[in-house]
């Protein structure tokens, strides 16, 4: 039977063709901010446009995107469009020495792409150094044909975008810098955020330093959730107010009602809610989930808030406050994480039944030798290290790689090597298994290749090698499928009782299990160079990362084109 919801977008589908396309052009200027935060008055902050969040892109389905990037900062700067496919624009994808050379300061590159076949919530950021921190924005993405649209069991009366944050007193630049050079992991934020402002329970908030948004009663309003934080995973609340989840990563959803939101940076998630509480203030509040095992300290244990305000309530109410998961609440996050499934509809692709490769990769915390370049670097020191399969991805200094895979000159930028098992076969997860040998890795900058269209499983593996943790491991390029998760060692003929081959959750970027496991599945259907990596720019930064390597289809539609004539070189 159908539901009942599904008739009026097929409707749709059939008037979208007399919408027009149209063309979305923003000029994002990336320099100085000197903001008040916490107890700081004038804090200079790199931020897109003077402000903080930046810009919010909004877009239809088919439209085409075009920013001009003029960088005025004193760093070097990428763009990064989060869970845009990028399908014959694999030059504006963003990743520094990934698929470009840096934006220099004082210059501009133009980024250029389209939204097809994408709906729901995305987001942008910068994507070099930690300057992310400060330098993000949503990307909303409506039907083609608009709001009425939405294949949504009721349709929301406004919306609301919410972008999580983290918040440093300190200059995050420098602090990349200090984590390389003593190869420590950098201190943890010094606050959360809500739309950039950190809320009521810090010190020195102020009238200021609160966002609010105001609603009727019985209100339906669609929440567009992002959590852009650097390093931390977070529960989402709103006091006496529940959601229904629509979609995620830009990918519809099965409705899901719930009265908590897990969202691990890089993630998105769109959510119904209806202003069904008596007239009154709430927090919206955001907590984080530490999921490491055993637990380092870092981590801020606070709890970042705006102000849901009903028109009609008194200014000076204290607003309620929702009682919050624990920190470790693993359960929680996996309950979740886990319930998703995707809403399956017509023109939206399905989960490819048959699979031409398939990796085990195993995730995690390691160490290496030191760089020479670090502070007190001898021959027998070893630095934190991260790594997919012991391969602990460095980015090339004089070329992208993506210019190397254009020219097809890799020789002294990236080797195809990647393995798609790790070294060894061993206990990953059990508390025993922290073992010397295993933590060993090698700095190394290794892609795997894969034909057009190819279809590949990948099973991520989290280890117990230092600390177990859930890694957001996100995916440039495409969406996946996420056929089962789990906790513990995978093991293949359980697991796959377990695989959703019907109406599996689609997404960007998947939070693995602490200590477990995940099978993710996509079509190598986009040429190009596609950075997989954690989504903890603590982790990434050491290596926690690798490539596709995906190479040309048949036609010129299907292959990587020229860069652009404005492609930044190094
Ligand atoms: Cu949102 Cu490579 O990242």
């Amino acid at each position: 039977m159908a539901r009942p919801w599904l008739l009026p977008f097929g409707l749709v589908v059939l008037l979208a063709s007399v919408a027009q396309a149209a063309i979305v052009e923003h000029t994002f200027n990336v320099g100085n901010l000197s903001i008040s935060q916490l107890c700081q008055t004038a804090r200079i902050i790199t931020a897109v446009n003077g402000q903080l969040p930046g810009p919010t892109i909004r877009a239809r389905e088919g439209d085409t995107v075009v920013v001009h990037l003029v960088n005025h900062s004193p760093y070097n700067m990428t763009l990064h469009w989060h869970g845009v496919f990028q399908r014959g624009t694999p030059w504006a994808d963003g990743p520094a020495m990934v698929t470009q050379c840096p934006v220099k300061p004082g210059a501009n590159y133009t980024y250029r792409f389209n939204v097809k076949g994408q709906e729901g919530t995305l987001w942008w950021h910068a994507h070099i150094s930690f300057l992310r921190a400060t330098v993000y924005g949503a990307l909303v993405i409506q039907p083609r044909s608009g709001a009425n649209a939405y294949p949504f069991p009721s349709k929301p009366q406004r919306e609301e975008t919410i972008i999580l944050g983290e918040w440093w007193n300190a200059n995050v630049y420098d602090l990349e810098r200090m984590a390389y050079l003593t190869g420590m992991p950098a201190a943890h934020a010094d606050a959360y955020t809500i739309n950039g402002k950190p809320g009521d329970f810090y010190n020195c908030s102020g009238a200021n330093q609160t966002y609010k948004f105001q609603v009727h009663q019985n209100e339906r309003i669609l929440l567009r959730i992002i959590n852009a934080a650097l390093n931390t995973p977070m529960f989402f609340k709103v006091a006496n107010h529940s959601f229904t989840v629509v979609g995620a990563d830009a990918a519809y959803t099965t409705p899901y009602e719930t009265d908590v939101v897990v969202i691990a940076p890089g993630q998105t998630v769109d959510a119904l809610m209806v202003a069904g509480a008596a007239v009154g203030r709430y927090y919206v509040a955001a907590s984080p989930y530490d999921s490491a095992i055993p637990r380092g300290p870092m981590i801020s244990k606070t709890t970042g808030t705006a102000i849901l305000e009903y028109v009609g309530s008194a200014g000076n109410q204290a607003p309620v406050l929702p009682p919050m998961p624990a920190y470790t609440d693993t359960h929680t996050a996996f309950r979740f994480f886990s319930n998703l499934t995707a809403l399956i509809l017509p023109g939206f692709p399905t989960v490819p039944l048959s699979v031409d490769h398939h990796m085990f990769v195993t995730i995690g915390l390691g160490v290496s030798d030191c760089q020479p370049d670090q502070f007190f670097c001898n021959k027998s020191t070893t630095v934190f290290s991260s790594s997919m399969n012991n391969a602990s991805f460095v980015l090339p200094k004089s070329v992208s790689m993506l210019q190397a895979h254009y020219r097809n000159t890799p020789a002294g930028v990236y080797t195809r090597d990647f393995p798609d098992t790790p070294p060894v076969i061993f206990d990953y997860t059990a508390d025993a298994s922290d073992n010397a040998t295993m933590q060993y890795t090698t700095k190394s900058t290794k892609v795997r290749t894969l034909k057009y269209n190819e279809t590949m499983e990948m099973v991520l593996q989290n280890t117990r090698l230092i600390a177990k943790e859930s890694h957001p491991m996100h995916l440039h390029g495409f969406n996946f499928f996420v056929l089962a998760q789990g906790f513990g060692n995978y093991d293949h003929a359980t697991a796959v009782n377990k695989f959703n081959l019907v109406n599996p959750q689609e997404r960007n970027t998947i939070a693995v299990p602490t200590g477990g496991w995940a099978v993710i599945r996509f079509v190598a259907n986009n040429p190009g160079m596609w950075f997989m990596h954690c989504h903890f720019d603590a982790h990434m930064d050491l290596g926690l990362g690798m490539v596709f390597e995906v190479q040309d289809g048949p036609t010129a539609e299907t292959s990587v084109p020229r860069p652009p004539a404005d492609l930044p070189q190094c």
